[in-house]
């Protein structure tokens, strides 16, 4: 099967990494870390969260960091915005993107979002349809895509009517979220081919956890079924405070580096990245996730 020739990185480590930290994270190091994702050629930064800070206390201070960050031309810095009020603070803090987020299961939705399923498409699609109101382009995740932590397995066909439903209200792109990291390349066709089936390939975007150490070989699935837009986070950092175990998303170094090998054009700078995950592993004295990292970190230092 044919490769794409480019393929667009779609950074959530400020956001999704950063959300899961025990410690909290100062502003200026939030800071410090997206203004040097931008310098290594992402278009495309989610940077913070105007989520409840009871619920997520890690991202109350998102506001500072939109207000704070040097913005780059023609980087996109995004924020997850669960409701109204989520959106009115997107809309001060001048964000250029939000990004709405549902659940394949209902359990998993009520303890994210304290909803069912139905009521999270239904603030969705109000906060999108106000939202692209003020010029502001939206994207959609579906969570448990591929397992759900309370519920266990979500059959494939669970996830294409939620896809078709975000697309309708005016997402312009699906992320589809392994949340907790436990698929493999065959379930991950699997749920690809059943969301085709309502919404256009180039309308799916991949989110995958690498809790099981399958995200790289699920990527590549995926890009062999014509997705194009991969989430990922830098060092692997992160996990879903409502998803217990489950680890960050896979490691942007980690991808950079295998399309490098397969010559698919992504506009990153590996070694930069490289040295934004080490600056961030250092800052939060935790181990860098990325194994592309740790090996070209250690080669360095002989
Ligand atoms: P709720 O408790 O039902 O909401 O939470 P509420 O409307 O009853 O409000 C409760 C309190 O929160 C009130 O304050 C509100 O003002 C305040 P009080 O009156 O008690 O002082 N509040 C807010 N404050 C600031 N900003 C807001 C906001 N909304 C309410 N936007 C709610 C419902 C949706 C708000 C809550 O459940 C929530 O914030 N959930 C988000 C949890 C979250 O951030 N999870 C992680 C991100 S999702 C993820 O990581 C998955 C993803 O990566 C994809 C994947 O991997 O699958 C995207
Ligand atoms: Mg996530």
């Amino acid at each position: 099967m044919s490769l794409p020739q480019h393929v667009k990185i779609f950074e959530v480590g400020p956001r999704d990494g950063l959300q899961n930290e025990t410690a909290l994270v100062d502003t200026e190091t939030k800071v410090a870390l997206i203004e040097q994702l931008a310098d290594v050629g992402i278009q495309t930064i989610e940077s913070g969260s105007f989520v409840s800070p009871k619920w997520v206390p890690q991202m109350a201070g998102s506001e500072a960091v939109f207000g704070t960050i040097k913005r780059k031309k023609g980087v996109v810095y995004s924020a997850l915005t669960p409701n109204m009020r989520g959106l009115e603070r997107a809309i001060s803090a001048e964000v250029s993107e939000v990004a709405v987020f549902i659940a394949a299961s209902e359990d998993f939705s009520q303890k994210n979002t304290n909803c069912s399923i139905a009521e999270g498409i239904e603030r969705s699609a109000l906060l999108t349809e106000a939202a692209l109101a003020e010029g502001i382009q939206v994207r959609g995740y579906i969570s448990v895509a591929a397992g759900c932590p309370y519920q266990g397995e979500v059959p494939a066909t669970d996830i294409a009517p939620l896809a078709k439903a975000l697309l309708d209200m005016g997402c312009y792109e699906v992320s589809l979220g392994d949340s907790i990291g436990v698929a493999t390349p065959g379930h991950i066709k699997n749920i690809v081919d059943a969301v085709a089936t309502e919404i256009p390939i180039n309308k799916i975007a991949m989110h995958l956890h690498d809790t099981y150490g399958q995200a790289l070989a699920n990527i590549y699935a995926a890009l062999e079924m014509g997705i194009t837009v991969v989430d990922s986070s830098v060092a692997g950092l992160g996990g879903c405070p409502y998803a217990p175990g489950a680890t960050g998303n896979v490691a942007t170094e980690n991808i950079v580096y295998m399309l490098n090998g397969l010559g698919i054009e992504h506009g990153i700078d590996l070694d930069k990245l490289i040295t934004a995950g080490d600056f961030i592993t250092k800052k939060l004295g935790r181990a860098n996730g990325s194994g592309v990292a740790r090996a070209v970190l250690a080669k360095a230092a002989l």
